[in-house]
């Protein structure tokens, strides 16, 4: 058959959906979102954000046909498109992460936390329970974990010895740490000798060697979760020796960072740490004693 008796629609190879611009919102249309930013998430989204949340949702309200963010928001709106709330949620959080960040929590992780609980899982059976709540794309739970397997040893923490939970609200991240996937430049922080230990390359998928895995001895320990900081409950029944919840509080409104270090703090062991992210500093925790600006423990 000759191409040009073919139908004619064979042959457009446009985009079915003809792209269009999307309206910036007005500041009317921004406050909307801000206040559904808030209430959803606790996240505080300034006037100076109005360029911001057209450059990361815009897409979203093409895929739709939609023109307007007041289009967009009353999309949102009808009970049968609440599961568009959860692009909305990967489009506006802020997920900047990686290995080593604040490098001198890890340091005391090594120096004080893992001295001190190795003890007593020797001494007590202790088993240990980390939690990395606001995890992104999985660097600091995988962190805690290599330190920690670096430090104890298979043994101690085989067996359910050690386990980290790692949650998020962004889907999109988690996907992405559940992969366990990181460029050569993200593991850099990463020292050599944990490097050589603890990723692998995977030349079968990565030609260039440019992206390395971390092992399933180390992936096995943490288990991946999607929830909501601002729920008022958890799914979890644990209590914790450590929680890292680092550049979480950050972007939250007052109210709701009080709310959640107290629901932090109730998710804490006795004797247990909570670390927060260098900036997150000033907060008077009620049944907690200040190690340091950042660093809190339970009495
Ligand atoms: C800036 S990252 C910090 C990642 C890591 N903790 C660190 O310090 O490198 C903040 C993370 O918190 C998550 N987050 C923000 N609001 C949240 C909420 N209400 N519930 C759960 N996770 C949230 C974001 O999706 C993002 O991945």
């Amino acid at each position: 058959m000759h191409l040009t008796n073919m139908p004619e629609k064979n042959f457009d190879f446009s985009p079915a959906v003809k792209p269009f611009n999307v309206i910036q919102p007005t500041e009317k249309e921004f406050d909307l979102f801000r206040e559904l930013i808030l209430k959803e998430l606790g996240l505080i989204w300034g006037k100076e954000k109005i360029y911001l949340l057209h450059a990361r949702v815009h897409r979203r309200l093409q895929y739709h046909q939609l023109q307007t963010f007041q289009n967009y928001y009353d999309f949102l709106q009808s009970e049968k498109n609440r599961s568009e709330l959860q692009f909305l949620y990967n489009a506006v959080t802020t997920t900047k992460s990686g290995f080593y960040r604040e490098k001198q929590h890890f340091e005391f992780l090594r120096s004080e936390i893992l001295p001190e609980l190795k003890e007593r899982m020797i001494r007590k059976h202790l088993k240990l329970r980390f939690w990395s709540a606001g995890c992104a794309r999985g660097e600091e739970a995988f962190n805690m974990a290599m330190e920690a397997h670096d430090f104890l040893g298979t043994k101690l923490i085989s067996e359910g010895g050690l386990r980290i939970l790692a949650s998020d609200v962004n889907t999109e991240v988690l996907d992405s740490a559940v992969k366990g996937n990181y460029t050569t430049e993200q593991i850099s922080p990463v020292p050599e000798v944990l490097r050589k230990r603890y990723f692998v390359s995977d030349s079968d998928s990565d030609k260039n060697n440019d992206v390395l895995s971390i092992r399933s001895n180390i992936r096995k320990l943490i288990q991946f979760r999607h929830f909501n900081l601002m729920a008022s409950e958890y799914p979890i029944a644990t209590k914790f020796q450590l929680i890292f919840c680092r550049n979480v509080l950050y972007y939250l409104d007052p109210e709701r960072r009080e709310q959640l270090l107290n629901k932090l703090v109730n998710h804490l062991d006795d004797q247990g740490w909570l670390v927060l992210g260098i900036t997150e500093s000033g907060y008077r925790l009620n049944g907690m004693q200040k190690l340091s600006y950042c660093i809190y423990r339970k009495n």
